[in-house]
């Protein structure tokens, strides 16, 4: 069986259509069954729904809260029977119940290596600093924004005359093949979350 996959999207979801062009592999662990996005006019719901896989907008703007936000994305997940969720470019921070409910299957990708440059603005900060190297990270969502236990990096380099642009390109092409990787290993039981740490079999 494979597991049952949604993805959540705020926008262009290039990284969501890397996953889903994985998963059209029959023998791929994971199966893309629903995706999400909290942005109505997302490019990437257009692109999910071209590929034949169920969306939904739920924007988060028609709640009151965040709660009640991410209590539709729950139910949401639930009646899709969801078991693993996977954030990709989703610009919204989950209530610590969601979190933790979903904890150990639910990923985040993000265009650093972590811990360095956490948040937004992230290839500008990797070029404020002078990094040589930059790259991307899957990890595992905790109630601390960008912290959760790594599953997977890979490395870019930093060239001398890149642009925050130029080198996002750069770092988003590996986080096209890091993000189905990642979730190939967690679909596969090979990596799970245990005491706040990844463990790898
Ligand atoms: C990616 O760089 C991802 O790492 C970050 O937001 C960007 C989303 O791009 N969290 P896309 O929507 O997947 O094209």
């Amino acid at each position: 069986m494979r597991a049952r996959t949604a993805i959540l999207i705020s926008g262009r979801g290039s990284n969501m259509a890397s996953l889903i062009a994985a998963a059209a592999d029959p023998a791929f662990p994971a199966g893309i069954v629903l995706v999400i996005s909290n942005v109505g006019s997302a490019e990437g719901l257009k692109h999910a729904a071209a590929a034949g896989i169920a969306t939904k907008a739920i924007p988060h703007k028609a709640f009151a809260s965040r709660e009640a936000f991410d209590a539709a994305l729950d139910a949401a997940l639930g009646e899709a029977g969801v078991q693993i969720v996977c954030l990709a470019g989703f610009m919204r921070i989950l209530s610590d119940w969601f979190v933790r409910k979903w904890e150990g299957r639910l990923l985040n990708i993000h265009p650093s290596l972590l811990p360095a440059f956490k948040g937004v603005r992230v290839h500008e900060q990797a070029l404020q600093a002078g990094v040589r190297v930059s790259g991307c990270t899957v990890h595992f969502v905790v109630r601390e924004l960008d912290a959760g236990p790594i599953v997977a990096q890979a490395a870019v380099p930093v060239k001398p005359d890149d642009t925050p642009d130029t080198l996002a390109a750069r770092v988003l092409q590996a986080e096209h093949k890091l993000y189905p990787a990642a979730l190939r290993q967690l679909a596969e039981g090979k990596v799970k979350l245990k005491n706040g740490r990844a463990v790898f079999a």
